[in-house]
């Protein structure tokens, strides 16, 4: 007898990214030389005086169950973070430490989303939300932006999404998939159509410290009195500290949200794991120079990875003012045939690139905007080199 599966993850699709990067991990397993660029992780370690306090953490004994939400230090670090950077005043019963920022986003939705609610969600979106806030039973409204607006979600197509249903909305920037980045004032305009029409918004700021060309960096619930109460801010330190695998994240969120997330974690999974808590703790109260100099070569990395698209004839690719991901137009190199395999779409597109050339990304496809490729930027210069070596190959 085949078990049946449950109607809500029916239609659940796995992560994109993470099958273009298992597919990648299989052909290097067979001796192909396959460069990466289909994952969003830093290629750095991660900082020895983090990795150093998880060795004191253990050495000392802290291997046990915390705090179900986070071990009470770094919540009050969290809180002092946001204070000296951004002015917000959050205590440290709003803060939910979990096992990465994607635990935290599943927390958010399912806390505060009902069946049949509305959460509006600009495409291109990172592949995680779609799937997250259909399994709270909510209904994701894509709403597509213009590589032209830097793909970032206007006023008035907030204004047109908008109908009694909706009840959230969602906003990552810097973003995955585009680097692009909002500014203040480009903010405020959102915020206030959210306040107008009663609206929370789930404000994914996980490459905040990835900013560059120096822009100033908004955090949502700075942008107008109140707006904290209304907001749930998404956070952790996986990109900024270099620490994937590490399985922290957490919210920023009105108390009332807080308790009811940390009480389903409390049910789901418990605290996340001990150690890299203490680990967190040292990254967001220890020196900060790591961070400036990842994001100094990310920096660097960006202009290159620019440059080499800007040389590719025909393709075109937005502002990349943050976070690590290059999303090219590829429209115009779709309809053709590589070596003998025709290519119709951007999923097509990859796989024959990867196929032929060896050089993993992600059809745009996945990220709800057909016609573009992300290519991550967070790999050494050599193999930044070698792929767009290879894609420059691959078209001409
Ligand atoms: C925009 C965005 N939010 C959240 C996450 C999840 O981060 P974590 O590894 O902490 O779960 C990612 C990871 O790719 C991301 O790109």
């Amino acid at each position: 007898m085949a078990i049946a599966l449950s109607k809500i993850v029916q239609g659940m699709e796995p992560s994109a990214t993470l099958a273009m990067s298992a597919k990648a991990k299989e052909l290097k397993a067979k001796g192909e030389t396959v460069v990466d660029l289909s994952v969003g992780e830093p290629d750095f370690n991660t900082p020895k005086h983090i990795c150093d306090a998880a060795v004191a953490a253990m050495n000392a004994g802290y291997t046990r169950y915390t705090v179900a939400s986070g071990i009470p230090a770094l919540k009050e670090a969290i809180c002092a973070d946001y204070l000296a950077r951004f002015g917000l005043e959050y205590k440290p019963s709003q803060i939910v430490v979990s096992n990465g920022a994607k635990h935290s986003l599943h927390n958010a939705f399912f806390c505060t989303l009902n069946p049949g609610d509305e959460a509006i969600l600009p495409a291109p979106y990172w592949v995680s939300y779609a799937e997250l806030i259909k399994l709270s039973g909510a209904v994701p409204v894509i709403v597509s932006t213009r590589e032209e607006d830097d793909f970032k979600l206007t006023p008035e197509a907030l204004r047109a999404a908008i109908t009694p249903k909706t009840r959230m909305l969602l906003l990552c920037s810097p973003s995955n998939p585009t680097g692009s980045c909002y500014t203040r004032a480009e903010l405020e305009a959102l915020a206030d159509i959210a306040i107008e029409n009663d609206l929370f918004v789930v404000s994914d700021e996980i490459y905040e410290r990835l900013v560059y060309d120096g822009a100033p960096f908004a955090s949502f619930p700075t942008l107008r009195e109140g707006l904290a109460d209304r907001t749930i801010v998404i956070n952790g330190v996986s990109k900024t500290y270099a620490m994937t695998g590490w399985r922290v994240g957490w919210t920023l969120a009105p108390e009332n949200v807080s308790k009811k997330m940390a009480s389903l974690q409390s049910q789901e999974t418990s605290n996340p794991c001990s150690v890299s808590q203490y680990a967190a703790l040292a990254a967001v109260t220890g020196d900060q120079g790591c961070v400036d100099a990842m994001r100094a070569e990310f920096e660097k990395r960006r202009d290159y990875v620019a440059g080499r698209i800007a040389a590719i004839p025909g393709m075109t690719c937005g502002k990349m003012g943050g976070a690590f991901y290059a999303f090219f137009n590829v429209q115009n190199f779709l309809g053709r045939e590589y070596n003998g395999v025709k290519v119709e779409t951007s999923q097509d597109w990859c796989m024959a690139l990867l196929e032929q050339k060896k050089v993993a990304t992600v059809m745009g496809s996945a990220f709800g905007a057909e016609g573009y490729v992300r290519a991550s930027f967070a790999a050494s210069m050599d193999d930044l080199k070698e792929a767009f070596d290879r894609i420059a190959d691959f078209v001409s």
